[in-house]
């Protein structure tokens, strides 16, 4: 049984559709890529996944269970743990602050966890007390992974994790995402570093215009020379 499992997704903003019947289905263990062009619905439709956008027709169901239109804070609750694309820590704080405000919900001890979240991050155990505003947008990212983490969800969706990083950092982070992944956590991932995303990829999908354009494994998509031309940058 697939762990998510999104048929038809249409919706949007409240305006015209945004998301036009999109499909797209991820099993426990995969990494799985959304690639296309900008404006094309790919944070849109994790939003949606994640309860933040309306959906108007279609299903997304997860672990078996109808989670559409249902309210973020349940979702996390289920399991399910989102990064956006912007604004995705608190500057202001340190990488201490913004791991607890991650554990914010949990009840039990996530001690055990926050330590488990410094072996996988070494860079962010040598800046506990370091304010994130501070750190390079690669260290950035590593936080909002692991703030997302300390609620070990089943599903991770990843919105550009790589975003504005340099090349080190952009393989560092696919790297991350691959242990974390390795851990047992579903990775659902937007990128637009596209190729490096697909040769970690377990599956791709090309959306475009709010519609699924292709799909196949990541090493499909990528020796696919039309799909590569026309949406991976040549
Ligand atoms: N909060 C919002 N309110 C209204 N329209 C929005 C909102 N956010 C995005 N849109 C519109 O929805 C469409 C899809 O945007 P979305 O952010 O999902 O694209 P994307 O595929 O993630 O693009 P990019 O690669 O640039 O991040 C765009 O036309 C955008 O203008
Ligand atoms: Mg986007």
């Amino acid at each position: 049984m697939a762990l998510l499992d999104a048929t038809d997704v249409t919706g949007g903003y409240g305006g015209a559709d945004i998301l036009c019947g999109l499909n797209l289905t991820l099993s426990r263990d995969e990494v799985v890529v959304i690639v296309g062009p900008n404006g094309a619905g790919k944070s849109t439709f994790m939003k949606a996944v994640f309860g933040l956008v309306n959906v108007r027709a279609g299903s997304i169901v997860y672990d078996g269970r109808d989670i559409t239109n249902n309210k973020p804070e349940d979702i996390v609750a289920r399991g399910i743990c989102y990064v956006p694309q912007e604004r995705n820590v608190f500057p202001s704080m340190s990488v201490q602050e913004n791991l607890e405000m991650g554990a914010f919900i949990r009840k039990d001890d996530w001690r055990p966890q926050m330590e488990k979240i410094y072996e996988l991050f070494p860079r962010l155990a040598e800046r506990k007390k370091q304010p994130v505003g501070q750190m390079s947008g690669g260290e950035r990212q590593m936080v909002a992974m692991g703030r997302a983490l300390m609620l070990e969800p089943k599903l991770l969706l990843l919105d550009e994790p790589t975003a504005g990083l340099s090349p080190k950092f952009i393989d560092e982070t696919f790297r991350q995402v691959k242990r974390v992944n390795a851990l047992g956590v579903g990775i659902l991932m937007v990128e637009q570093n596209a190729k490096q995303a697909l040769a970690i990829a377990d599956r791709g999908y090309v959306f475009s215009s709010g519609q699924n354009r292709f799909e196949d494994t990541g090493r499909g998509m990528l020796a696919n020379k039309e799909i590569a031309e026309m949406f991976l940058g040549g």
